[in-house]
């Protein structure tokens, strides 16, 4: 085996977004394009030689010649070991667990997460650093810098590795461990949660389905949900991973999981429905009739914690991304526990949870998670879900209406403008910043402005300053629109525009989202002169 390198030329299109580098399939099989971008990640950590590396993904289509491909470049540079998920699949909170656990110096996890997949559609590629959590914008920079000089790559001339073999094997001079992509997760959910009364309440007939929706949690699930918990045979469904997703949006959201949504919302409902997305790390939870905004699950989980024995001392803090609802702030109150607010974005989250500061954390885009892992965990909230309702021995409206009798309501919606031309997304965003000027203390909607800023965010730990992370529009009774742009896509702009008021009175806890927000949408949509300028009369996901 001979070390080859490869001389070519930097792209200008690698700079990692909200959550890596993400492209359409064809981009990256572009000659050299995945493997520069892997040289300045390795370039940007000084170098792969005596380090230990767990590789994993979502099992989407380029997933294989990807993980090929980089083990060869690693293996050519030193890497002391590799950890691979049998068949190169890794959950995205499984890689981090692993990350964690064998004590790793970092991971690529190759994922772009929710985005349709196969040849035609999306690809991704993210760096995680040795807590397990994705690289802090410093390092995401680095690698951004190094994608752009870089004019060499080195790679092992050497056949593939037989990905399915579980077992050690080796790869010129780097150990190679190929590992059961379950068994660790597994066994850290058993840690958390009370298996035998969820086990006990399957026994007594709960009924519940999972959405795989064709993609990573699909094992992972049936492991753990079917085989370990005692669901039926079929409580998961589209349980196998393929490689398009089965031609899918694998985003367990109201809109792309219609299958699931269907059958929780007709007469043959079981008593809980939950998905989880492409990469295994968002989670939609769901009752009979009955839908959990994530920004109240946060909360619930904030408030119930207590009840699972992983969270049996209570929680530290909670934070959460700044478009997040504030529902998760008022448990925190009460708790008297720590309460941040971070831009969008997992990363966010790393220095708060390592430093002990919060133990839960949650983002509206369907992520929750805990400092089990340095990222947001689906199948994580689904257990956390089956723990309360074993234990309380209630429905999840139960919980939720109960929550809200206890805490109040925040309604809360988002609404996405998708493929939106880029320079027009940007044109509404210097419109709506220029409107912020002089508008505190200004009436609007029948509502006082109490701030209107450009959120920027000072880490409580490094110090280290983001800013432009979206625009706000607070109010005096803390209702709130917020518009940014999205950090994920692959064409054209998504503008998301997130609306919120807070209602404490539980007579009026019963009213339509869509209905409840109608004033606060009409302002946001007249804010923004989004008719005009982007000439949409309506958005095209509401969420
Ligand atoms: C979206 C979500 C964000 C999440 C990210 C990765 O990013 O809004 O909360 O962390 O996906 O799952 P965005 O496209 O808004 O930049
Ligand atoms: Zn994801």
């Amino acid at each position: 085996m001979t070390i080859q390198t490869i001389h070519s030329t930097p792209f200008d299109d690698q700079r990692p977004g909200t959550s890596g580098l993400r492209k359409k399939v064809r981009v990256f099989e572009q000659p050299h394009y995945l493997a520069n971008f892997v040289q300045a990640v390795f370039d940007a950590i000084d170098g792969i030689a005596g380090k230990t590396l767990v590789l994993g993904g979502d099992g989407r289509f380029f997933n294989d010649t990807a993980i090929q491909i980089i083990a060869r470049m690693a293996a050519a540079q030193g890497c002391a070991r590799l950890i691979i998920g049998q068949g190169g699949i890794l959950s995205t909170p499984a890689a981090s667990h692993v990350i964690r656990k064998r004590g790793a110096d970092g991971g690529l996890i190759l994922s772009a997460s929710h985005n349709p997949a196969g040849p035609e559609e999306d690809f991704g590629i993210k760096y995680n650093i040795a807590n397990g959590g994705p690289a802090p914008e410093k390092i995401t920079e680095a690698i951004y810098a190094r994608s752009r000089t870089i004019n060499s790559y080195r790679i092992l001339d050497s056949v593939d590795l037989d990905l399915m073999q579980i077992g050690n094997t080796a790869l010129g001079g780097c150990a190679v461990e190929i590992i059961d992509p379950v068994a660790d997760y597994a066994d850290l959910m058993r840690h958390l949660f009370d298996f035998a009364a969820i086990r006990a309440l399957f026994d007594g007939g709960f009924t519940m389905r999972f959405d795989a929706m064709n993609a990573v949690t699909g094992p992972y699930a049936k492991a753990i949900i079917e085989d370990q918990l005692g669901a039926l045979p079929g409580t998961v469904m589209n349980a196998v991973p393929l490689p398009d997703f089965g031609g899918g949006h694998p985003d367990p959201n109201l809109v792309h999981a219609e299958e699931l949504v269907g059958l929780m919302f007709s007469s043959s409902s079981p008593s809980f429905g939950a998905a989880s997305d492409g990469d295994g790390d968002r989670n939609m939870i769901l009752g009979h009739n009955f839908f959990v905004t994530p920004s109240d699950s946060l909360a619930v989980l904030a408030a119930n914690a207590h009840h699972t024995p992983g969270y049996r001392q209570g929680i530290r803090g909670v934070a959460r991304s700044m478009p997040t609802s504030q529902a998760a702030d008022r448990v925190a109150d009460t708790l008297g526990v720590e309460c941040h607010e971070t831009p969008t974005g997992w990363k966010f989250f790393g220095n708060l949870l390592d430093a002990g500061k919060v133990t839960l954390c949650g983002e509206e885009s369907f992520g929750t998670g805990s400092d089990h892992v340095r990222e947001k965990d689906g199948l994580w909230a689904v257990l956390f879900w089956l723990n309360l309702i074993a234990s309380r021995r209630e429905s999840v409206e139960q919980i939720v209406r109960g929550h809200w009798r206890r805490f109040g309501r925040n309604y809360y919606t988002r609404h996405d403008y998708e493929g939106v031309d880029a320079s027009l997304a940007k044109a509404v965003m210097t419109q709506l910043k220029d409107r912020q000027n002089g508008l505190v203390g200004q009436t609007l909607a029948g509502g006082t402005v109490a701030y209107a800023d450009d959120f920027s965010y000072t880490d409580p730990v490094d110090g280290s300053v983001s800013t432009g992370q979206g625009l706000r529009f607070g109010f005096e009774d803390g209702s709130r629109i917020v518009y940014r742009l999205s950090g994920t896509g692959t064409v054209g702009a998504t503008l998301r525009v997130y609306i919120e008021r807070y209602e404490p009175d539980p007579e009026r806890h019963d009213l339509d989202t869509q209905s409840a927000l109608a004033d606060l949408i009409e302002l946001a949509d007249e804010l923004g002169d989004l008719r005009n300028a982007i000439a949409r009369d309506q958005p095209d996901v509401i969420t």
